[in-house]
């Protein structure tokens, strides 16, 4: 056996014999440690930081001498005086093996570290990058060995640092030459490591050894609202997240008014491209100010969106996405240059934008499942992505599942008499008193509830505005709790229903929330006409689910995640009073929030989630609820609430529905039976 000392690295216990002043850098490498350098052994970078530990190890059966490392060296002097070093760290590429030694790699040293995510996830984040910094050293012209300085600079990072085939963009050699020499022929690389369809390529090129960072952004582009989160490239951190309204929407609300919109106006794709790419522009300004870097730096960016905005934001026209059978122009991911799409970020920037699921299930979908990773779950999860259009995904190991259903956009509080998007002074929570049957509230902006003392000081600045999406599913499942709404969906009369809140309006009636007109404020209620909204809505949502699961040939499933901004504010009891989905315990219904978003960002730092996720969208099995005859039957018995056929035992275990209904045979309709046309939201 060698004589030579045994290397252990922890955290992932590798280990190996080394000759004595091997440095630890080297010894990382030859087993495969994950440890970091930018400047390959120079001693300029620090990243390769370590922490030897000395001492007794039984467990790896070896005796760690005080003088198993060579002596600290001027180098990590020099970089302790600079910038300091913490106690006990070291710098793998100075410290050589003297003796046995075991060595941390603490995770700031490590390439492929795990992110940290703020909510117990479905999955960690592994940075693995699309750009990386080399720090090189270039051999200089030589009359004698004619060759050009791009050809050695290639050469050295081949040697140096194993990248072969390095490609570089005539912006490269524009600006190249000046930089090489600036920096004595040693240069710091921002190489793009490539990926199956593209070869590794020289991003940018700074003189000497570039200190600062990379960046890249992870944006999730929605019909509304167009989100970003910027990500620095080494640490995985989000250094700034931010949002602008889609300026689209003044070509239309929704995303069929706005394919509407390119139908009927020759140069109306065109228009809406420039919009998005406009609002993108401003928003990325913002986020490099927000976190105080230069827009320049933005070297790789990871787009999730819709089809229809995926095909506006390309520049394609989302005529198709109209009509049946609702074809995309083309469903797989894509990759692109920022300057192919207008992005003020660095010219050479790459985009990537996650495969598209089906013509009405897009990328945005594609990432929820990055993020919720329902094909890595053992038990049978249904994730409801809720906005406008809400997308389903159904499913475990075995298979999974996918459709989007058009709830409409009632639950953003559109079509809603007294409805206003979330914002301060929105009613977001309510609660019916037994016994009174009238509401008391709260509003976003204020922890207290109406009827408590220093309520109206609360909201003096914000005043009561409205009801937002989360308010008015709240609302609907109380009045049905106390008795004021029916099963189908009839408000009673203040005599059926023994609230003084209920008042006649027209051929039905109203619940009154909140009257603060003497005050010069709004009229608050709650009509009929809103309640079947909600019921169209929660309707179309059901079914689409109920469909999955009937696909699936299950009558339950294990948990419930709710997706999208909507979904972390609703109570999910309040949800299943509803019947917005199905019956499970509310302990297994919890909340992702913007899970698109987190599927943008997995996407931007793991390039190896890039090849994963497009393998699982080719294996999701897409349903088009539009050509499924039962997809009516459940959405008419889903109509009724919670639901005029399936059973909700475990809801009925925790609440009890009165179950008088108020249709005395005038006036209005019931709502079963009675749901207005689907209209397709892609
Ligand atoms: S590898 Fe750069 S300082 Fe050690």
């Amino acid at each position: 056996m060698s004589s030579d000392p045994l290397v252990i690295f922890t955290p992932s216990g590798k280990r190996g014999r080394f000759a004595q002043g091997t440095p630890i850098l080297t010894a990382a490498r030859q087993l495969g440690v994950d440890l970091d350098s930018v400047c390959g052994g120079r001693g300029i970078c620090s990243k390769c930081q370590i922490t030897p530990s000395y001492g007794s190890f039984s467990k790896h059966n070896v005796e760690v001498m005080p003088d198993a490392l060579s002596a600290w060296n001027a180098v990590e002097q020099r970089y302790q005086d600079k910038r300091g070093l913490k106690e006990g760290r070291r710098l793998g590429c100075q410290a050589t093996v003297q003796g046995d030694v075991v060595i941390d790699v603490p995770p700031e040293s490590q390439v492929h570290k795990q992110v940290v995510r703020k909510r117990a996830e479905a999955r960690d984040i592994v940075l693995n990058p699309s750009t990386r910094l080399f720090y090189v050293e270039v051999a200089q012209p030589d009359m004698h060995e004619p060759s050009g300085d791009l050809e050695r600079l290639q050469d050295a990072l081949r040697v140096q640092w194993d990248i072969a085939h390095v490609a570089a963009d005539l912006h490269i050699l524009q600006t190249m030459q000046p930089i090489l020499r600036k920096g004595d022929w040693k240069v710091t690389v921002a190489v793009n490591l490539g990926d199956a369809e593209n070869p590794a390529r020289i991003m940018h090129i700074w003189p000497g050894y570039y200190d600062g960072s990379l960046y890249g952004l992870a944006v999730d582009l929605g019909s509304t609202t167009i989100a970003a989160h910027l990500c620095d490239l080494q640490t995985g951190e989000v250094l700034a997240s931010s949002g602008v309204m889609n300026p689209q929407i003044r070509f239309g609300e929704d995303l069929m008014s706005r394919v509407s919109y390119s139908m009927m106006n020759a140069s109306g794709a065109d228009e809406m491209t420039r919009a998005v790419r406009e609002g993108m522009t401003a928003l990325f300004d913002q986020v490099a100010q927000e976190a105080g870097i230069d827009a320049g730096l933005i070297v790789d960016a990871v787009f999730v969106c819709n089809p229809v905005m995926h095909h506006l934001f390309l520049g394609i026209d989302p005529f198709e996405l109209g009509q049946a059978p609702f074809a995309l122009a083309t469903s797989n991911a894509m990759r692109l240059r920022a300057t192919d799409l207008g992005l003020n970020i660095h010219p050479a920037a790459r985009v990537y934008i996650l495969p598209c699921i089906a013509g009405h299930v897009g990328a945005d979908a594609a990432a929820v499942a990055l993020s919720e990773a329902p094909d890595k779950s053992d038990d049978l999860v249904l994730i409801v992505d809720v906005g406008t259009n809400a997308e389903i995904l159904l499913g475990n190991r075995e298979k999974v599942l996918a459709c989007s259903s058009p709830t409409g956009p009632a639950f953003e509080g559109a079509q809603i008499s007294s409805g206003q998007r979330a914002a301060p002074g929105a009613i977001e929570r309510v609660e019916i008193d037994a016994v009174t049957k009238l509401p008391r509230f709260k509003v976003i902006g204020s922890d207290l509830w109406s009827d408590e003392d220093g309520f109206d000081d609360a909201i003096a600045t914000t005043g009561v505005t409205g009801i937002c999406g989360s308010g008015i599913i709240e609302m609907v499942a109380e009045m049905r709790m106390h008795g004021i709404v029916d099963a189908p969906g009839l408000i009673g009369t203040t005599e059926q229903t023994g609230s003084a809140a209920v008042f006649a309006d027209g051929r039905t009636n109203s619940y009154m929330v909140y009257d603060g007109t003497a005050a010069g404020g709004p009229l608050i209620t709650v009509t009929n006409r809103d309640i079947r909204e909600i019921q169209m809505a929660k309707a179309a949502l059901y079914s689409g689910a109920r469909l999955l699961m009937d696909k699936f040939g299950v009558d339950k499933v294990d948990r419930v995640v709710l997706a999208g901004a909507f979904g972390a504010h609703i109570s999910t009891k309040h949800a299943m009073v509803l019947g917005m989905i199905p019956d499970a315990p509310l302990d297994k219904v919890t909340s992702a929030g913007n899970a698109a978003g987190t599927g943008a960002r997995i996407a931007l730092l793991n390039t190896k989630a890039r090849a994963e996720i497009e393998q699982t969208v080719r294996a999701i099995h897409k349903v088009e609820t539009a050509l499924e005859p039962r997809f009516q039957e459940h959405f008419v018995n889903a109509s009724a609430i919670p639901n005029a056929v399936e059973p909700f035992p475990i809801l009925n275990s925790i609440v009890t529905l009165p179950t008088a209904t108020f249709n005395t045979g005038g006036g209005d309709r019931s709502a079963a039976g009675g749901g207005r046309s689907r209209r397709r939201r892609a």
